[in-house]
């Protein structure tokens, strides 16, 4: 079985002081984590945390990258980029990006082969909304993000990690059930395994409103195999407590 990977989503939350308070608050308590575990910074910081977490054990992600390998796109990361800076895992497809940029399956599945090309482990995000829950569509919804990805990917999809979020779990307090994420999970553990000889090297992690009181049944789920944490991911105390429930439940 897989080591859990517990990968931190600051999201749009850093400041130089912050993140070094941060950091060295985490880096002070992770010992030897019987887990993987990542923060995900924005990418002005990515230099500054490089640095914060080198000989760690605490690996370094992004938030996004490009869809585009290089040019004249404004404003874009490339993955290149992002691995000249230490980068390990990029979430792609967030729902934050899906909602506010208009990112669709399409352009996920592009970011995800744009990491994977350049040796970064994209976290691949996918997720239903409350509406698309309510209708009795998790199942249909979640299936055709991840075929996307697995459309443009290939075998290579053997290289990701998956993080289901529930887009009515994020940021808002409301967690899944340890059932209802298990189900989820079990679906996509499913796809995946009708997709590439090795199945058992892709993680599916949880997001959405995982925290200190939750993270322990959540990750005692068969197909659970990590989190993606937002919120509890800029409280080091929080965080540290995830991490230790994914390395108790190893
Ligand atoms: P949350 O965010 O833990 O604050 O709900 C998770 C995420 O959006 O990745």
């Amino acid at each position: 079985m897989n080591r859990k990977l517990i990968a931190g989503n600051w999201k749009m939350n850093a400041s130089l002081a912050g993140n070094t308070a941060l950091v060295q608050a985490v880096l002070a308590g992770i010992g030897d984590a019987a887990c993987d575990a990542a923060v995900c910074v924005p990418a002005p910081y990515l230099a500054q945390v490089q640095g914060l977490l080198a000989g760690s054990t605490l690996a370094l992600g992004a938030q996004d990258v490009s869809s585009h390998e290089a040019g004249a796109y404004t404003g874009e990361v490339s993955a290149a980029m992002l691995r000249e800076f230490g980068v390990r895992y990029a979430i792609v497809g967030h729902s934050e990006r899906r909602q506010y940029h208009g990112e669709d399956d399409a352009v996920v599945a592009e970011k995800a082969r744009q990491a994977l090309a350049a040796g970064i482990t994209p976290i691949v995000c996918v997720g239903e909304t409350l509406a698309q829950r309510e209708s009795g569509a998790t199942e249909e919804v979640v299936k055709r993000q991840m075929a996307a990805v697995i459309h443009t990917n290939g075998h290579c999809i053997s290289e990701i990690v998956v993080a289901y979020e529930p887009v009515w779990a994020i940021g808002t307090g409301k967690t899944a059930s340890p059932e209802q994420a298990q189900q989820v999970h079990a679906v996509l553990r499913t796809q995946i395994k009708a997709a590439t000889s090795q199945p058992g090297r892709v993680r599916i992690l949880y997001g959405g409103s995982m925290n200190a009181a939750n993270a322990a049944q959540l990750l005692a789920q068969p197909d659970i195999d990590g989190g993606l944490i937002g919120g509890a991911s800029l409280k080091p105390a929080d965080f540290l407590s995830i991490i230790s429930a994914a390395s108790n439940a190893a």
